[in-house]
């Protein structure tokens, strides 16, 4: 019965119902990489598994993160002076250009891939580039680090430099079934593809056609960006006069949820009928916080979404967002949930730390399957916190723990855990 098996003693917090914290001391045992349960005393059926006693340390499930691009993070906490779309053509497009160098990309994903590992996030789902060759290079560095990942090669056929181009659909098509072909040949455990369409004004119809096809015949999920920035929403209409809204430029070609799961990052000004596609679709919304600020896209309605049931978890979208840290990515929802019900709309009640907080844990993790909570049969995706760096003579609650490492930062992540397998 024991074996295969281990437990962690300790402080434990997750959110099993949105906006109140679960805080336990005792046994997480993990078997065969899941949660086998939770135990104020272990018993006796795992007597003599290994414990580990995480001490006075806060344990919580691993974050993940629901958008970032790991391209883009050697300019991370620069080039914050421009607007969506001058940013792209100015910043992101010359250096994900310089990914079709092998070299470029191994040195710059180690990198990148080193100090994912040091955050709270256990499981991502990552924009890489164009390149193929680039795209698995990081795919094995996140795989032999032991990260869960989904991991998109993007598309991009239109409006984009020629140097940074898959030119034609026909190309594009050929290059992303290479990709496709060579993930599965490589069986990473826990790192898969995701078709990547990077925004409708990067993809042709006829690409986009296409990319549908593929997620459908090699029955991969899909994510991409969904109406975050004004201008980019007007270039949308006007690039697909025959669609109704941004979201059916990806639902006409079977690219919108159900079939095809699907995480779309931002949706910051979703007009109704999108919200009703993303909810009867079970679409993922992928909140961004720091990049909406950084870019100045607005704010998204993050707070009614979490509360009306639609699926949601946090990204760091970096390097739109500043900042690997989900810690801080909860901060900033909660901070821009406010400006919004300040200024925007006095309907919707600010999120709550607690709420971000599930958002970073159970809400992205649920893209994942069972991830994102200590219970029975979740995998075991686990950090441990060491936020002694915060502590002062007062006496913090747990919550207030967690609350002041979204804030203040501090917070050392001293072991992690997926599917039971130590990575930290
Ligand atoms: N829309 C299309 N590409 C991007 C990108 O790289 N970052 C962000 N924030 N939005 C995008
Ligand atoms: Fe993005």
């Amino acid at each position: 019965m024991s074996d295969n098996a281990f437990a962690l003693k300790g402080l434990f917090v997750d959110t099993p119902e949105i906006g109140a914290l679960r805080t336990r001391e005792g046994y997480l045992v993990c078997k065969d990489g899941v949660v086998a349960g939770f135990y104020d005393t272990l018993p006796d059926c795992f007597s003599g598994i290994e414990v580990t006693d995480c001490g006075d340390a806060l344990v919580i499930p691993g974050m993940s993160d629901l958008h970032l691009h790991a391209s883009q993070y050697s300019y991370c906490g620069t080039a914050m002076d421009l607007e969506l779309l001058d940013w792209l053509d100015n910043y992101t497009y010359p250096e994900e250009g310089r990914y079709a160098d092998p070299a470029h990309a191994k040195a710059y994903y180690e990198i990148f891939t080193r100090d994912l590992l040091h955050t709270a996030t256990t499981r991502a789902a990552i924009f890489a580039t164009i390149h193929t060759d680039a795209t698995l290079e990081l795919m094995r560095q996140l795989s032999k680090a032991g990260m869960g990942a989904y991991v998109g090669k993007l598309n991009m056929d239109r409006n984009c430099p020629d140097y940074y181009s898959e030119h034609t659909p026909e190309n594009g098509e050929a290059e992303t079934r290479r990709w496709l072909e060579c993930c599965r040949e490589a069986g990473f455990a826990r790192v898969h593809p995701i078709l990547t369409p990077r925004f409708t004004p990067s993809v042709t119809d006829a690409y986009m056609e296409r990319i549908g096809k593929l997620a459908a015949e090699f029955g991969v999920p899909m994510q991409s960006h969904l109406s975050e920035n004004r201008s980019e929403i007007e270039w949308v209409k006007a690039l697909c006069p025959d669609t109704e809204n941004y979201a059916e430029t990806y639902a006409r070609f079977g690219l919108f949820g159900g079939d095809c799961r699907t995480i779309m990052a931002h949706c910051i000004y979703c007009p109704e009928e999108e919200d009703r596609m993303m909810k009867e679709g079970g679409v993922f919304i992928a909140h961004c916080p720091t990049s909406n600020e950084n870019v100045i896209a607005g704010i998204a309605p993050a707070a009614r979404y979490l509360r009306q049931g639609y699926e949601i978890g946090l990204g760091s979208d970096v390097a739109g967002g500043h900042t690997l840290d989900l810690f801080a990515v909860m901060a900033s929802a909660v901070q821009v949930s406010k400006l919004r019900w300040r200024y925007v709309d006095q309907s919707e009640k600010p999120l709550t730390m607690a709420e971000a907080f599930y958002m970073a844990t159970a809400g992205g993790g649920r893209f994942f399957g069972k991830v994102g909570l200590f219970e029975p049969g979740y995998r075991f995706d686990v950090v441990v916190v060491d936020d002694g760096k915060n502590r002062n003579l007062r006496t913090f609650t747990p919550g207030e723990r967690i609350e002041r490492c979204a804030y203040l930062g501090g917070a050392a992540i001293t072991a992690k855990y997926v599917d039971g397998c130590r990575i930290l």
